[in-house]
């Protein structure tokens, strides 16, 4: 069985388009920390309500909630998992080891990107309310405004993708990715690759990494 593999990246640097990729093509499941978390908002449930306003504000929820929400969502021992969103800083990299993952073959791959292209990116992000699908009003626009090419249900925004929010995100990146590089480094167990190239050329360059 392939390693499993964890998607590390800035807000915006393509982890879910990719991983979107990858599901479809190399036949992984894909799990986002986010969407798990935006799902248990739109429910309306405990935790949703208890997390709604740390999101909204760019910051990280706690790491034990997260990480309750992922283990409560995987069977490592049937799938072969793409995790995206977790880890976010050096305790969640251990904890995804020991309480998640534990003796399974893992890989982290960091999508490398100036962290001046994202806002733009992020501002103009545009999410299927049916499918999922990601699009771009810059680099990936839907044919009919608003509305999905794949599934013709209605293209949102997400609420954390505005100005104010988008430059919190970006800092709290860029304040707690260097221990996450470090720690997979030290093991030998990190790639990098260019996400500024275009999609296509992104997905050849992570195709690489899974069969390493
Ligand atoms: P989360 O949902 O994980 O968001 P994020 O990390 O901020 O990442 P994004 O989903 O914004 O970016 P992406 O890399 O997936 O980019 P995408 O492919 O969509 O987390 C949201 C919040 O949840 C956090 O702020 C936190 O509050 C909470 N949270 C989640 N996990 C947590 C955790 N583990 N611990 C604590 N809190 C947690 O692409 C973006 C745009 O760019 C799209 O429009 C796309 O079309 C376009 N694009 C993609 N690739 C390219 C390309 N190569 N060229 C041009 N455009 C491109
Ligand atoms: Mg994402």
């Amino acid at each position: 069985m392939k390693p499993q593999l964890i998607l590390l990246g800035a807000p915006g640097s393509g982890k879910g388009t990719q991983a979107a990729r990858l599901v479809s093509e190399l036949g992984y499941e894909h799990i986002s920390t986010g969407d798990l978390l935006r799902k248990e908002i739109k429910s309306g449930s405990e935790l949703g309500q208890r997390v709604q306003g740390i999101m909204d504000e760019g910051k990280l929820v706690d790491d034990h909630t997260v990480l309750e929400l992922l283990n409560s969502n995987c069977d490592l021992k049937s799938n072969q998992y793409i995790f995206d969103g977790f880890p976010r800083n050096h305790e969640q990299a251990k904890l995804l080891d020991g309480e998640v993952l534990k003796d399974a073959k893992s890989r982290a791959v960091y999508f490398e990107i100036d962290l001046d292209m994202l806002a733009a990116r992020l501002i103009n992000r545009r999410t299927c309310s049916g499918c999922g699908e990601i699009y771009n009003l810059l680099s990936k626009a839907p044919a009919k405004e608003g509305v999905c090419d794949k599934c013709g249900a209605e293209l949102t925004q997400r609420k954390d993708d505005n100005e104010e929010t988008v430059k919190t995100r970006l800092q709290v990146f860029k304040d707690t990715v260097e221990p996450v590089l470090s720690y997979y480094e030290a093991e030998g167990r990190l790639g990098r690759i260019d996400a500024s190239a275009a999609p296509d050329a992104v997905f050849d360059s992570l195709k690489k990494q899974t069969e390493l």
